[in-house]
């Protein structure tokens, strides 16, 4: 080896041993006591002393040292003297002073310095990922990662899961993004699909008797990308047989439980909250909606179709929803201008304005349509708003889904801006009963709300001929801080059930054979009833690590636009491999 301690280890203790520290320059001083360097490494940082009295040849070789320069340097361990020691560095109290240096390998002037306190643009992160990763924020969140992925294996190794690796060439599974095609060379004019998640092989695991499966999975989506999305991504996926959907949301309650011990060291209490997906729209306006702030919707149409106020009373008329939330003391926090702002905001999700009032004493409302209102209507509304002096009320009026969208929009950038959160707090809950079915803005039928395997609850069976708009099914998500961190069902295990389903979203016969002919014969050999999630582990690193992005959890990820800024993938080929793949590029 040629250390013998790590860059992050030494204390008072070690003082007077002679140590071999390597590592990379991350700072270097030369004043009156000598040279100081900082070596780095992923354990940590220790200064490093050249003392004139170590000699002029060793003096003069440390001068040539630059910044991300590897070196290993031998020494004596000493306490810094006294009034130098910075506590906020675990190794701030003692020093190596050198006795020789070597240079491992130097190093041209780097782009970004991985040791600086700002943070460098993303794009140049990205190009030099190398000199990124080396920076202390990033070696903490991957080294957070892997204990979370170890925490997670641990657990589930623990409750009797196995796991087993599904296959990345196979065939498309229908999770609502585009696929990924790999060209087969084999068979002109064939493809395979990379999978968006291992949903048909756990579930073919379930009918072959793994009753317990398990996988950290890699998945693949070609949808918009954001923040909390890549293109590629990992997910901690598993399937149970002989379950309910309580029996998995309780695993998954230890496990989150586990995970915020052994990351956090904070007790979790359980069961986590569960909601319903029609309370979750009504009290918050979102299926995955941030709980660590209450800001909820209130319904006012009642008050509004009695009301003067044309916009309100419109609305109510044409059977749209008047909803709002009461913003507590946030009345003095927003000038006209900030009041416009967030009807910009309300307009950005569809509305059409923003009626707001002010609360002030005695309480009355304030605001240009207060007087509008009619006899009696203010004080209602104070009433069911709950509202004090300082209070400020903002109310949109329309559809239930422009309501839903816009008072989201605004309860999250509200709870943002009075910061009506503690930042390092996870909030997480479930969302269960979903609806099955969502209708396909563009073709007017059905689509399936999680995936074509879902199955309903067993008393809404009869919606599914009746009215399928109303038939929930057994699927939940797991919600942390209005994210959604994991999202599974129970599936269906009937291949009739299975086949009617499919007839609604408009998959007959053939193209079910087509499509998932395997999944369907599975089901009729004795297919146990079964059901899993999946977690989005990048999402799951960026909450438990207080990120606002799943690429800083990611060693080596795509930029918005999908592309790897450090190999420059996607790149062209060459004509001869495209030949052999039979395939011809149309631009
Ligand atoms: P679903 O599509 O809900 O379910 O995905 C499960 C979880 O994966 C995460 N996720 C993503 N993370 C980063 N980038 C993406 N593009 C991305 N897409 C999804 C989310 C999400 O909650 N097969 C089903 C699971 C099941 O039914 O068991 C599935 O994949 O955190």
């Amino acid at each position: 080896m040629i250390r013998t301690h790590t860059c992050g280890e030494l204390r008072p203790e070690h003082v007077g041993q002679t140590v071999t520290l390597a590592g990379w320059v991350d700072s270097y001083r030369d004043h009156g006591r000598g040279l100081f360097v900082d070596l780095r490494d992923r354990y940590g940082k220790t200064q490093i002393v050249f003392a004139p009295d170590a000699g002029e040849e060793l003096l003069q070789q440390a001068r040539t040292l630059r910044a991300e320069f590897v070196v290993a340097v031998t020494g004596s361990v000493a306490l810094r003297p006294a009034g130098t020691a910075n506590l906020k560095l675990p190794t701030g109290e003692v020093e190596l002073r050198a006795r020789s240096l070597r240079l491992l390998n130097p190093s041209l002037t780097p782009p970004l310095q991985p040791g600086a306190k700002e943070v460098p643009g993303e794009d140049l992160r990205l190009k030099y990922r190398y000199l990124d990763l080396r920076r202390p924020e990033m070696q903490r969140t991957l080294m957070l990662r892997h204990r979370i992925i170890k925490t997670m294996r641990d657990y589930f190794d623990e409750h009797g899961f196995i796991e087993i690796e599904t296959p990345m060439l196979g065939r498309s599974t229908p999770e609502g993004a585009r696929d990924y095609l790999v060209p087969s060379r084999i068979h002109p004019g064939k493809f395979y699909a990379l999978p968006q998640s291992p949903q048909l092989y756990k579930q073919i695991l379930m009918v072959a008797g793994y009753d317990r499966y398990v996988q950290v999975a890699r998945c693949f989506r070609d949808e918009d990308l954001r923040a909390d999305r890549q293109p590629e991504f990992t997910q901690l996926d598993l399937e149970m047989s002989f379950v309910e959907a309580d029996d998995v949301m309780n695993m998954i309650d230890g496990l989150m439980a586990r995970l915020s011990q052994a990351i956090l060291n904070r007790p979790l209490q359980l069961p986590l909250p569960r909601m319903t997906y029609d309370e979750a729209m009504e009290r918050f306006g979102h299926d995955a909606p941030d709980l660590r702030f209450g800001l909820e919707l209130v319904d006012i149409t009642d008050l509004a179709a009695a009301s003067e106020l044309r916009v309100f009373r419109e609305a109510a008329a044409a059977g749209q929803r008047v909803r709002g939330l009461n913003a507590p003391q946030a009345a003095a926090s927003y000038s006209r201008k900030g009041l416009d702002e967030l009807a910009e905001t309300a307009r950005s999700f569809g509305a059409k304005g923003l009626v707001w009032f002010r609360v002030e004493a005695g309480p009355t409302l304030a605001s240009p349509s207060a007087k509008n209102l009619g006899p009696g209507i203010a004080a209602r509304l104070i009433e069911r708003m709950q509202a004090q002096p300082g209070d400020l009320l903002l109310f949109v009026a329309d559809t239930f889904e422009v309501t839903c969208k816009a008072l989201h929009g605004l309860r999250k950038l509200l709870g943002e801006t009075l910061k009506l959160y503690e930042p390092g707090h996870l909030h997480c809950s479930w969302v269960v009963e979903f609806p099955m079915f969502a209708r396909d803005e563009e073709t007017g039928g059905w689509t399936a709300m999680h995936h074509p395997f879902t199955s309903p609850r067993p008393q809404d069976l009869e919606l599914l001929a009746s009215d399928p708009g109303r038939c929930r099914a057994q699927a939940y998500d797991l919600v942390i801080n209005g994210y959604e961190a994991g999202g599974g069902t129970i599936r269906i295990h009937d291949s009739s059930i299975q086949q009617q389903v499919f007839g609604l979203l408009g998959i007959d016969a053939q193209q079910a054979r087509q499509r998932f002919g395997f999944l369907l014969d599975a089901l009729q050999y004795g297919a146990p009833p079964h059901g899993g999630i999946a977690l989005g582990i990048d999402r799951v690193v960026m909450l438990f690590a207080g990120l606002d992005n799943i690429r800083d959890c990611i060693a080596f990820p795509k930029t918005q636009r999908a592309t790897d800024l450090m190999t420059e993938a996607p790149g062209e080929v060459e004509p001869r491999q495209l030949q052999e793949l039979h395939v011809r590029v149309v631009t």
